[in-house]
């Protein structure tokens, strides 16, 4: 099978998501699997450039994995003709400057999110790529996870009848990091690094919110910094700056009500760190990043309200658990494949930098509302 080189400059190796999802379980993943097939019978091959400011890091890393082209020259790298794609996994203030120069540099472009520090930024950068021809992709890797496929396939099929709400519980302990390490990096906790969960967070339940239920048409928000000092990664006391909880009601075109809390400060008793219920005329789903169970209003039970009894069913046994039915892959490792797709054949691909801004204008009117005590309206975003 021919064999199609992609070159691809892997930026913020180093971190959490650079180097676990993205190079470990996707590109190193896909590189296992022989490269993405593709429609003309040739094979996407992805050839890795690691870059990143510290050469030890780099090159321990690249030794890990058997890899030898790694460099801390970023321009260097983006000047090389056998490199197609800049990828960016940067801590979020870093990413706007670097996609400038890859798109300057004519490479297309795959980013975590959020694509940008506010809208404006994000627009512009979707305006100046769209200028130089470059084909862009933000990773909405939510979509992608078993749960909410299986959601989906429910909607496709009609399951809900019509929905009417969505309720949605994000969250678990982050811990100070005085007796305990945090187990997430310390800017997340500060705004002036770009930290905040509701920049966080907000991305990532637009396009879920949009792909599955409506597009969100207002965002009221509330948001708190419950946990105001923190210990950081070299054991320094900081003040937490940014809001580490975010409760938030948004109104999707069609009617759906969704409210979706995120918490860094939420002990879970739960099965999963994420969990959505829908509520539909014809029935209900809970779906987590794994599981997705369900509740038909033919066999809905009747609970009567009596505090003075104890509780007489057993609720969660009533549910019914949708079947996988097929394979699901890492989210970040399919949603890689149809990127790379996109670029070698030009296959659609609709989670472009235009998705991303949506995402970033949703965090960004999301702390508006929680700034302003209002309830505010998300206009449509356009090109
Ligand atoms: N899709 C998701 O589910 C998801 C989850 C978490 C984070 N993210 C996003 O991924 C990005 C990286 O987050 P992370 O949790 O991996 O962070 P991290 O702190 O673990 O990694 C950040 C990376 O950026 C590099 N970097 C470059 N310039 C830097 C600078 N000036 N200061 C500090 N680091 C610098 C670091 O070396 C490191 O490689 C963020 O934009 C975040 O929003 C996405």
């Amino acid at each position: 099978m021919t064999r199609r080189s992609i070159g691809i400059i892997v930026n913020g190796v180093t971190g959490r998501m650079g180097y676990r999802q993205h190079l470990v379980r996707s590109l190193l993943a896909i590189r296992e699997s022989g490269g993405v097939p593709l429609a003309d019978g040739t094979t996407a091959w992805p050839h890795l450039v690691l870059v990143g400011r510290s050469e030890a890091k780099l090159r321990e890393i690249a030794e890990r994995h058997g890899l030898d082209d790694w460099t801390t020259d970023l321009s260097a790298a983006l000047a090389r003709d056998d490199v197609e794609i800049y990828f960016d996994a940067q801590v979020t203030q870093q990413r706007e400057k670097a996609i400038r120069q890859a798109i300057e540099a004519g490479k297309h472009i795959y980013t975590e999110k959020p694509l940008a520090e506010d809208t404006a930024a994000a627009l512009d950068l979707a305006r100046a790529a769209r200028a130089a021809g470059v084909r862009t992709g933000v990773v909405q890797d939510k979509l992608f996870l078993p749960g909410l496929r299986k959601l989906k396939r429910l909607l496709d099929g009609g399951f809900f009848g019509q929905v009417l709400s969505v309720r949605g519980e994000f969250g678990y302990w982050v811990f100070e990091g005085d007796w305990q390490p945090a187990q997430r990096p310390s800017w997340n906790y500060r705004a002036e690094d770009g930290g905040g969960i509701v920049v966080d967070m907000f991305p990532h339940w637009h396009y879920v919110l949009a792909e599955l239920f409506g597009e969100v048409r207002t965002v009221s928000a509330t948001i708190a910094t419950h946990i105001p000092r923190r210990v950081d990664e070299a054991g320094r006391p900081y003040q937490a700056t940014a809001d580490d909880a975010a409760y938030g009601v948004f109104e999707l075109a069609g009617g759906v009500i969704a409210q979706l809390n995120s918490s860094w400060a939420v002990r879970v008793f739960r099965d999963e760190l994420v969990e959505f219920q829908v509520d539909g005329t014809e029935g209900s789903a809970v779906a987590g990043l794994r599981r997705c169970r369900v509740q038909h209003r033919a066999v809905t039970p009747k609970p009567v309200w009596n505090p003075d009894l104890p509780v007489t069913e057993d609720f969660r046994s009533q549910w019914t658990e949708v079947p996988d039915n097929e394979d699901f892959d890492n989210g970040f490792k399919v949603q890689w494949e149809a990127f790379l797709r996109h670029v070698a054949t030009g296959e659609e691909f609709r989670w472009d930098f235009l998705a991303g801004a949506r995402g970033v204008q949703l965090a960004e009117l999301g702390l508006v509302s929680a700034r302003e005590g209002r309830r505010v309206e998300v206009p449509e975003l356009a090109l």
